[in-house]
């Protein structure tokens, strides 16, 4: 039989609280459609000082790993994508190492191209396993950031926070991927950069719009080509989603490329793609896991219809590279995805007020240099307690332990 490699469970991880963007429309004087329509967003997920990259990545690996049955034990590779890293050269897969047990004969790493990070690692957990270096374990793949930009920027509203952790492996539960079989686009451009000095984002929004296009004209150019012309169409499409209506201005080039005219190519967009952006309208940008919240919501909302079609997935980081590729819904998908509930985290998440937003944003400059208290805990145990991030050592060193219980 021919060995399927792909995505065998997926979760997400989310932070306590969320804006909705209609409070932020009244703050900034905005009539509220132009974020909830115009955009494309309805909150966006805010993380706390005691929330970052690290303590996501491991709130969603450990609903991975709890809600799939499967054991740390079991995985070979670590990978973390992200583009808000929490140190020059420590990279997030080693503290995700220590606070989930993950075994030492592990290849670990963190891998950075703006929103494509996360995309090159599953990618290459793909090749890891179909080489055959994988020997029967499992990688764990983590997309995790914080996306910030300047308070009352054109970009604030497409700010959010959060983690998809998937665990990638061989006869797959949820979605089998084609290896080797991708379109790939790169171009040296400045759309979208954040200076080494910066927690913020800088950016060329409409710039960036325009590479995010181009960028996917390229990509599934390249893709399509080595499509047989009776091959079986993709019945959806999942996009990196910076903000909804980016996906809705893809989905429409990516449809035109294939010979619809503008009128027709819109028509195929509510089967086709929106039930993927219902997750990412209630977290906003997650960069390097918005195309894996997409997917998530997709499944969550279509599992068990879709199962045996084909879906196409388009990643772009700013900068810039993309990549267009496609798998399908493996059979029994649907029963699976209802056990890993997978938008329970969002339905957990509370509602900040703008005040309470003002205060998280203006202590971001110092949240990294809090002094953790000096009995702070330094690994989780067996505890289902969420992870914090508790403050830094006397020499800098980051502190994780469990989060007091509010
Ligand atoms: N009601 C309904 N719609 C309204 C409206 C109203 N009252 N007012 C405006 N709109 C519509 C506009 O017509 C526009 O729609 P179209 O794009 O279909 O024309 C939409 O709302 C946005 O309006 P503007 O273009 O005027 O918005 P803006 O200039 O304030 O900013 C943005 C938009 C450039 C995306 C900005 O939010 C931004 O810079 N965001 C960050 C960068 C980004 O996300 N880029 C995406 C590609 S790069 C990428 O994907 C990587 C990544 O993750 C960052």
């Amino acid at each position: 039989m021919r060995s399927t490699i792909g995505i065998d469970s997926l979760a997400l991880g989310v932070p306590r609280g969320h804006l909705d963007l209609r409070d932020l429309a009244a703050a900034r004087g905005v009539p509220a459609s132009k974020y909830l329509d115009g955009i494309g967003t309805h909150r966006m997920a805010i993380a706390a000082a005691d929330e970052d990259p690290v303590t996501l990545a491991a709130s969603a690996a450990r609903r991975a790993f709890a809600l799939s049955g499967l054991d740390p034990k079991e995985i070979g590779l670590c990978v973390v994508g992200t583009e808000t890293a929490v140190d020059h050269s420590k990279p997030i897969a080693a503290f995700l190492h220590g606070l989930l047990g993950l075994p030492s004969a592990c290849r670990i790493f963190e891998t950075k191209h703006a929103c494509f990070g996360g995309t090159a690692g599953l990618l290459n957990a793909l090749d890891w396993i179909a080489s055959g270096s994988a020997r029967g374990r499992s990688a764990l793949v983590v997309c995790a950031d914080v996306a910030r930009y300047a308070p009352g920027s054109p970009g604030e509203p497409t700010q959010g926070a959060g983690a998809v952790a998937m665990i990638v492996s061989e006869r797959p539960r949820l979605i089998e991927l084609d290896v080797g079989r991708s379109g790939a686009y790169a171009r040296d451009v400045h759309d979208f950069w954040r200076p080494l000095h910066s927690k913020d984002a800088a950016v060329d929004g409409q710039l960036s719009v325009q590479c995010y296009l181009d960028a996917l004209a390229g990509a599934y150019g390249e893709w399509r080509r080595d499509e047989p012309a009776d091959a079986e169409p993709l019945a959806r499409t999942c996009y990196h989603v910076p903000y909804g209506k980016m996906a809705r201005k893809a989905h429409r080039r990516r449809r035109m490329i294939d010979g619809l005219d503008e009128a027709s190519a819109d028509a195929t967009f509510a089967a086709e793609v929106a039930s993927s952006l219902l997750l990412p309208a209630q977290i906003g940008n997650v960069y390097t896991g918005s195309l894996y919240v997409a997917l998530a919501s997709l499944l969550h909302a279509e599992a068990r219809a879709i199962e045996g079609q084909r879906v196409g997935l388009f990643s772009y980081g700013s900068g810039c590279v993309a990549e267009f590729f496609a798998g399908r819904v493996a059979a029994g998908a649907g029963e699976l995805v209802a056990r890993l509930d997978l938008d329970a985290p969002v339905r957990a998440s509370t509602r900040l007020t703008m005040a309470e937003y003002e205060a998280i944003r203006s202590a971001d400059a110092g949240a990294d240099r809090r002094a953790a208290p000096p009995s702070a805990a330094l690994h989780l145990g067996a505890s289902e307690q969420p992870v914090a991030f508790l403050g830094v050592d006397t020499a800098d060193r980051r502190i994780y332990g469990l989060a007091t219980p509010s």
